[in-house]
């Protein structure tokens, strides 16, 4: 029977994978669905497992829903393990925003200084679940969530031997998008992307057989260029986005419009003293209320105010693909192994994947990198290895480093200081340290 076990199994997103797996039942026949949570997620867990039981229930179909505290027994024999946890909750990715902030830094959930932080509290926390799943369940799949996506997945990759594909909602947005400016729909196009999770580009749009990247590029400075719900729309300069070749991603505008970013994330903090993680409470708060009525058996639409609009559409397609060897592609987080020759061959990458019942293999890239793109994507894969080093290590020194070639910090002084006040203020998430 298949199992499924979603660590971090209260989070609000939950309902949206539930649906997911309901609707493509037929092909990914899953038999038990395990939400498991820590003592501190216990009520939002019991909340979402009743919603999921009730939707379950609707559907008629023979799925059991567990819910647990009991992380061993939810991934004994599991055959996929879904993480999407938020270590440290929404308090956490706070002050994660404020701490850059007060230092004229751009303040992130999953990217520069904030994302760093994220990354040391998370990482000890994944590899501790992958020495269970070495344990209890050595032939599942780590399908993880949890952010910063790329980096969890370096270190997955490299301190850990169990399969694992790091996912992130941002690319099947991408591919949406785009089928939708030509009125297609997405499954009639082709699109390359390159780089690192939330750091990669769109160098080649394919419809019909015809590389159509130029003409795509031209119809992308009308359209604003694409965002998400959690990232400030500034709109691409049509000049700029001629000379880059590429369309870059909605986190492109942290490195490419970094004052403007700076500005308006200064100008939400100084008004209100709001960072996105005190929206996210509030919109978290609203969901939960409409969780928690009886007779509700579905995913309501306000869950669309936030920014991981699609994340179970990515994450059953990628289940069900490496379930039925399906040999399709999509856009994943995984070992570079060369595909992108001017990162180490560990280095996690995301890019196009062939999807196999032993996981998702990279397809090579129509042509090299050119250097504009080339150029940033080393220096911020840098920062990611050291990144990974500080936080298995606990190393001060690998950790002041990545700060301090990061491009929104770049400055030695600037990254002493934040990294002083990030060990400080996450020192009970920081064992290692
Ligand atoms: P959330 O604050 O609701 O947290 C989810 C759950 O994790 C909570 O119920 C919490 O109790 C639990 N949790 C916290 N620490 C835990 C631990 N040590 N072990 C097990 N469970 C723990 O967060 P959310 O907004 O639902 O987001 C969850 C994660 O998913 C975050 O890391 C977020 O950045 C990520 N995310 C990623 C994408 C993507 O594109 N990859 C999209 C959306 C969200
Ligand atoms: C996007 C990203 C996720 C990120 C999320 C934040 O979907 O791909 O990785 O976690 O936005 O959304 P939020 O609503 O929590 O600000
Ligand atoms: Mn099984
Ligand atoms: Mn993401």
């Amino acid at each position: 029977m298949l199992k499924i076990a979603v660590i971090g199994g209260g989070s609000s997103y939950t309902p949206e994978l539930v649906e997911g797996l309901i609707r493509y039942h037929d092909t990914f026949p899953v038999g038990e669905l395990c939400l498991v949570d820590i003592a501190e997620g216990e009520e939002k867990l019991r909340v979402i497992g009743e919603l999921a039981r009730r939707m379950v229930e609707k559907s008629g179909l023979p799925i059991k829903v567990v819910a647990t505290l009991d992380r061993r027994e939810a991934i004994r024999g599991a055959d996929f393990v879904s993480t999407q946890i938020r270590v440290g909750g929404l308090d956490a990715r706070s002050r994660d925003e404020k701490i850059p902030l007060a230092h004229g830094l751009i303040g992130q959930e999953t990217t520069g200084a904030g994302g760093f932080a994220k990354a040391l509290r998370t990482i000890p926390v994944i590899l501790d679940i992958c020495k269970e799943m070495e344990e209890l369940a050595p032939e599942a799949f780590l399908i993880n969530f949890t952010n910063p996506a790329g980096i969890v997945t370096e270190a997955v990759s490299k301190y850990s031997s169990i399969r694992s594909v790091g996912l992130c909602n941002l690319p099947i947005g991408t591919k949406m998008q785009i089928a939708e400016l030509y009125g297609r729909a997405p499954e009639e196009l082709f699109i390359e992307m390159a780089g690192i999770n939330h750091l990669n580009w769109t160098t080649r749009v394919v419809l019909d057989g015809k590389d159509c990247t130029a003409d795509f590029l031209g119809r992308l400075s009308d359209s604003g260029g694409f965002t998400m719900k959690n990232i400030p729309d500034l709109a691409w300069d049509a000049d700029f986005i001629r000379s880059l070749g590429a369309l870059p991603c909605a986190y492109h505008r942290y490195y490419y419009m970094k004052s403007e970013m700076l500005a308006e994330l200064l100008e939400s903090y100084k008004e209100a003293g709001a960072t996105r993680a005190d929206d996210v409470k509030a919109v978290e708060a609203e969901l939960f209320e409409l969780y928690r009525q009886p007779d509700l058996a579905h995913k309501p639409a306000q869950l669309e105010q936030r920014g991981g609009a699609y994340y179970s559409e990515a994450a059953v397609q990628l289940m069900k693909s490496i379930y039925n060897d399906a040999g399709d592609i999509q856009i994943v987080n995984v070992r570079n192994g060369g595909i992108i020759a001017c990162l180490p061959d560990d280095a996690a990458i995301e890019t196009n994947c062939v999807i196999k019942a032993d996981g998702p293999h990279p397809i090579a890239l129509a042509s090299p990198l050119p250097p504009q793109i080339r150029g940033l994507l080393q220096v911020v894969k840098a920062y990611e290895e050291l990144t990974v080093e500080a936080a298995v290590r606990g190393s001060r020194e690998a950790a002041l480093q990545a700060l301090t070639i990061h491009p929104l910090v770049g400055d030695e002084r600037a990254a002493r200081t934040v990294l002083a006040e990030i060990l400080e203020q996450n020192k009970a998430y920081l064992p290692a340290f």
